[in-house]
């Protein structure tokens, strides 16, 4: 059946700009597929899983915490950040009542800090709304702070067993592929027939949670960008773009935007074995944690000689950075002003900090102190 329908679709194919896909099938023409392929995917899942430490236990707190942390990080690095960050806050009430330095702390170095800032706002909005019980529906879950479709779908499905579809970066390219989706993925919208797909297969009598995990390892062990291990694949004899041959060209994502070049100077002012720190101000880069001054602070320009340190080169976001680092030894503390400290690496190394300003702290000890 499913070789007759990839025929159909080759024949469309030929007077068309991009090839008809099955996203197309009505939604009845899906319910017959539907428990097909749930029943292949599972037997594959339940054989091949991969033990993950949030896997252990479908406590909403504990898998809302880690697809936070799985939004835009690897598997392998989220694994650590997770099991320290629920043993220091093993539910959303300790959460809540953390202080965001704490959070961020938690944080540091898992970069997009923006989500550890959400996840805490809507920890203390779990607890006041709902006495921190988590809502069990994908709508009231997507009014939380941080949480999109993607993450309310994961949560409803894997908490609740709820059918929610789920589509990240995996299932989206295993989805793809499985319907021959070769229009361009430039925009959220172009994702709409993949979320219809995945809307369309999640098992409605149970495993759902099962289900769209499933989908993930598949996409991470088999379905991947490159090199695809087809001939392993559960789905392979339904995947239209196997049956066409040309799994190598979907997804179709168009290429990057190149990244931007700037440079940059950071400054470590030494006062007595203290260093001047500034905390990231709404609007900047990682906001919430703390870091050197980038510009000259007026009152501590031109105080002494400049020392080069070191040049250090970074990413954040689409923006590559050079940073020169140059050192002053000042002879008098200035006036306090918010959001500025002066303290020794020591007291630092308790602070959330920045990636590059931790590199500027152990430059700076390695040459000066
Ligand atoms: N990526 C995002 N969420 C995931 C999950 N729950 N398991 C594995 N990979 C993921």
């Amino acid at each position: 059946m499913y070789v007759e329908h990839v025929k159909k679709v080759q024949v469309v194919s030929m007077n068309k700009k991009h090839t008809q896909h099955s996203g197309c099938l009505d939604p009845d023409q899906w319910a017959s597929r539907r428990k097909s392929i749930s029943r292949s995917l599972l037997k594959w899942y339940h054989s091949t899983a991969r033990d993950l430490p949030w896997r252990r236990s479908p406590d909403p707190y504990r898998v809302w915490v880690s697809e936070i942390m799985l939004q835009q990080t690897q598997v392998e690095r989220v694994k650590d950040y997770f099991l320290r960050f629920v043993t220091k806050f093993p539910t959303v009430f300790d959460l809540a009542g953390a202080d965001e330095a704490v959070v961020l702390k938690y944080w540091e170095g898992l970069g997009y800090y923006r989500r550890a800032r959400q996840l805490h706002a809507a920890a203390k909005l779990i607890v006041s709304d709902y006495k921190g019980i988590f809502p069990q529906d994908a709508c009231a879950l997507r009014q939380l702070p941080g949480v999109g479709r993607y993450t309310a779908g994961a949560i409803a499905s894997i908490s609740f067993d709820l059918p929610e579809p789920i589509l990240e970066a995996n299932s989206r390219r295993v989805l793809a592929r499985f319907i021959h989706y070769d229009t361009p993925l430039s925009g959220n919208k172009d994702d709409q027939p993949l979320w219809d797909v995945a809307a369309a297969i999640v098992p409605r009598d149970g495993g759902a949670g099962a289900f769209n995990q499933a989908l993930m390892d598949l996409g991470s062990i088999i379905c991947t960008p490159v090199s695809p291990c087809c001939e392993e694949c559960p789905l392979a004899d339904r995947c239209e773009a196997y049956q066409l041959g040309s799994v190598d060209k979907i997804p179709n994502v168009p290429a990057r935007k190149s990244s931007k070049k700037i440079k940059e100077k950071a400054y470590v002012f030494i006062l007595k074995g203290k260093l001047l720190v500034v905390r990231r101000q709404p609007g900047e880069w990682w906001e919430g944690l703390w870091d050197f001054p980038r510009g000259i602070p007026n009152q501590l320009a031109a105080r002494g000689p400049q020392r080069h340190l070191g040049t250090i080169d970074y990413s954040v976001t689409n923006h590559k950075v050079t940073c020169q680092i140059l050192s002053t030894l000042v002879s008098q503390r200035p006036a306090a002003r918010r959001h500025q400290r002066w303290l020794s690496p020591q007291e630092i190394q308790r602070l959330p900090m920045t990636s590059p300003g931790r590199r500027i702290v152990a430059l700076a000890k390695k040459t000066l102190l």
